[in-house]
């Protein structure tokens, strides 16, 4: 680490208490002139930090600044984010990372971004995602586990996701089938889950997952329509998460529920928070729509949808959502 990164780890350590320039010098072994400006082009690189004379440097609580010298000490996994890359800008946190494959880059590699440009969604949708507000973070993953499991990566992230949410915030989060988090009957969280398999479709060489967190207000930035589907944190709970704790904690749950996979104890989690379970929904499998009761999640992470002649649809892909009543 360089003088600013072991800086600003320090300050992030003291969780908003001052630490003298003095101690700082001694800390780093560096002049108090050095920490000085370090604390200066940490300040021009948009992080906010209070300087007062008597007392010295602290980061303040509502630094919104992202960066693995502020996520990385709050890891607790063996191998998910250990290598991380933090951008401003990037088209899609899915595209970096499943180009850096081919590199054979390790398991768990992890790029997070403050903005993307072109942010994807599932089904070719978009995913708006603007600076300042959300998180934005794709991990790639080396599951040794065969081929039939692969579908339940992206149910297993969203607990995780969920999981995450639910710590900093303490309010409730659910999941909707089968990728999307919601609060309060809005989309909060959308995940998207990209594999790349063996020769002769028979292994999963690896899986990116993409994982889009509104965290800050987006009240002023989405338009009208979107706001009728998709919310943030904060909108929706009042509380400002900060979005380096926010990765950290959906990485270390993430290695978690990766390793709960293979002997199905992520499901007992995915059913608990589903959002769709015991409500009349709508499904498009293809090109046709069903209409039915969502009975629950079976242990594959389908949903079962019971139709109105009794028919029990196990869906495996595709999109449901809460029939709306038309009065
Ligand atoms: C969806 O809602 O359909 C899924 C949205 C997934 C968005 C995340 S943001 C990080 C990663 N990069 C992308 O381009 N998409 C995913």
């Amino acid at each position: 680490m360089n003088v600013r990164s072991e800086l600003l780890a320090t300050l992030a350590a003291a969780e908003g208490s001052y630490i003298s320039g003095a101690a700082l010098a001694d800390k780093l072994g560096v002049s108090r002139n050095a920490v000085w400006k370090a604390v200066r082009a940490l300040e021009a690189d948009g992080f906010s930090i209070t300087s007062v004379t008597s007392k010295g440097y602290k980061l303040n609580e509502d630094n919104n600044k992202l960066s693995a010298a502020l996520i990385l000490p709050l890891l607790k996994t063996k191998e998910l984010g250990r290598t991380l890359n933090v951008y401003d800008t990037v088209e899609s946190t899915n595209n970096i990372t499943k180009e850096l494959d081919s590199n054979s880059a390790p398991n768990g590699t992890t790029t997070v971004a403050d903005q993307q440009t072109a942010g994807r969604g599932r089904i070719g949708r978009s995913f708006v995602s603007p600076s300042g507000s959300g998180l934005y973070m794709s991990t790639l993953v080396r599951p040794k586990f065969s081929l039939e499991y692969a579908p339940m990566i992206t149910a297993a992230a969203a607990c995780a996701a969920a999981e995450a949410v639910e710590h900093l915030c303490g309010e409730n989060v659910m999941i909707k089938w089968v990728n999307d988090l919601y609060m309060n009957g809005k989309k909060i969280c959308g995940i998207l889950t990209e594999a790349s398999f063996g020769l002769e479709m028979r292994t999963l060489d690896c899986a990116v997952i993409g994982i889009g967190i509104n965290v800050r207000s987006v009240k002023d930035i989405f338009d009208e329509e979107l706001l009728k589907t998709a919310s943030s944190i904060e909108d929706e709970t009042g509380k400002i998460i900060n979005r380096n704790k926010l990765c950290a904690e959906v990485l270390n749950r993430l290695e978690n529920y990766m390793g709960r996979i293979e002997n199905r104890t992520f499901i007992e989690e995915y059913r608990r928070r589903e959002y769709l379970t015991g409500n009349m929904v709508t499904a498009n499998i293809g090109n046709k729509t069903i209409v039915g009761e969502a009975l629950g999640i079976d242990d594959n992470a389908n949903l079962i949808v019971c139709t109105p002649d009794g028919e029990k649809i196990h869906l495996n892909s595709g999109e449901a959502s809460l029939c709306r009543i038309v009065r």
